[in-house]
């Protein structure tokens, strides 16, 4: 059925925000001028800020393998809830995707089961131990990107290997750049992205580097971009927003990496500022209540997509940091195009892949909304701008909030 969104407001081409009436028919948008129809299913949106589905490039969806932390159906409710539209599930699955056979069994359950694009990485070693290269070749015409993300490959050997590969079937690694033997340090984090980078200028391959944490993380990317490698890199909203000044030892805190200095936090938000950081993914990493109960014993990860687009919305653009223009890049125009993904667009003949933020009303994110399985969330109790109220993917709602009423 038809759908109209009145008193919409989205991003104009000289970067302000205009009124618009949108008009959604078979899963295009139709018209951004739509008049009255009594046929179609219409709303008020009231002044919320329409914008293109947000692409998240780093989630864990745990199916198959680990259903009882999420599924492939709860994670993507989870992800339309937060405006997300298309994502890219990361490998540390069982069985791991490192064969055809093996992907398949989890691209079955995403054509079964989710409601919103789901893209499978594929792994980068058999069963993301590090130690064989997994079928890259077999894999690459069904993935977009490679990545063992969980950990990191150490063995450099191998990893120049496979980054040829990638770079043969001009597929992007993913790396979760992380040096065995330095725990969960900053040095961990700096030595890996120091060596990859050294491969990558070698090899050519296309590279990104996941969730950085570190301000030398950064800089490195950097230098690296400036000297021409073909380079990317992602922040994760809780290096941009939280710090190790002030987390407490609670497993909804901890993940990998971890929350940084205050500095490094803020060498997170430079990087957004300067264009280092290319986009913005959630590493949504859902863990059972009992498993976090213990923050010594607690595996790392939080939950993210639905606090993804509120939190950004509220630190970044409604700070007068960074526009709508830039915000729509970080969040959905800048991930798509790296991992050549359908860019979504507002705009007459494009596919209605679309999200409403209420950005005029504050709330609080309570454990009771949560649409994962899990509720490991740091961002619980936080006050936020820019919560989605409407979700549409092809066309299809997805996600509506109770209060929006058909008119
Ligand atoms: O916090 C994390 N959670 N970091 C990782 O590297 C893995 C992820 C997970 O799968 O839970």
């Amino acid at each position: 059925m038809k759908k109209i969104l009145f008193n919409a407001r989205i991003l104009s081409d000289d970067g302000e925000l205009k009124r618009a009436d949108i008009s959604v028919e078979n899963g295009i948008i139709t018209s951004l001028c739509a008049a009255e129809d009594a046929n179609a299913e219409a709303y008020d949106l009231r002044g919320a800020f329409v914008m293109p589905g947000a692409v998240d490039v780093h989630a864990h969806l745990r199916e198959p393998g680990f259903e009882y932390k999420e599924t492939v159906l709860s994670g993507t409710l989870s992800a339309a809830k937060g405006g997300i539209t298309a994502l890219m599930a990361m490998p540390n699955l069982d069985p791991v995707p490192d064969s055809g056979e093996h992907l398949k069994a989890e691209t079955d359950i995403i054509g079964r089961d989710a409601v919103v694009a789901v893209y499978p990485f594929g792994a980068v070693t058999v069963g993301e131990k590090g130690k064989e290269l997994a079928d890259m070749e077999g894999l690459a015409p069904y993935v977009k990107a490679f990545s063992d993300d969980g950990r990191g490959v150490n063995d450099l050997n191998l990893l120049k290997k496979a980054m040829l590969i990638a770079k043969k079937y001009d597929k992007i690694i993913a790396s979760h750049a992380e040096k065995e033997g330095y725990g969960v340090s900053p040095e961990a984090e700096i030595y890996a992205v120091e060596a990859e980078l050294e491969l990558v200028k070698e090899t050519g391959c296309k590279y990104h580097f996941c969730h950085l944490s570190t301000a030398k993380s950064w800089a490195m990317v950097r230098e690296a971009k400036r000297a021409g490698l073909d380079v990317t890199a992602e922040a994760t909203p809780h290096h941009l927003f939280l710090n190790e000044r002030f987390a407490p030892r609670e497993g909804n805190f901890k993940m990998n990496p971890p929350l940084r200095s205050y500095e490094d936090m803020r060498a997170t938000v430079t990087a957004v500022l300067d264009g280092t950081a290319d986009m913005i993914a959630t590493d949504h990493a859902p863990h059972s209540k009992e498993e976090k109960s213990d923050y010594d014993s607690a595996p790392n990860g939080i939950i993210g997509f639905e606090t993804m687009l509120p939190s950004v919305y509220t630190g970044l653009v409604r700070t007068g940091r960074i526009s709508f223009k830039r915000f729509v890049e970080l969040v959905s125009y800048n991930p798509a195009k790296r991992f050549s993904l359908p860019v979504n667009r507002i705009a007459r003949g494009e596919r209605a892949d679309l999200v409403a933020l209420d950005i005029d009303n504050p709330r609080i994110y309570t454990a009771e909304e949560i649409l994962s399985k899990s509720a490991n969330s740091p961002f619980i109790g936080a006050e936020f701008y820019g919560f989605p109220i409407l979700t549409l993917k092809d066309g299809e709602t997805v996600y509506k909030d109770i209060n929006l009423r058909r008119i």
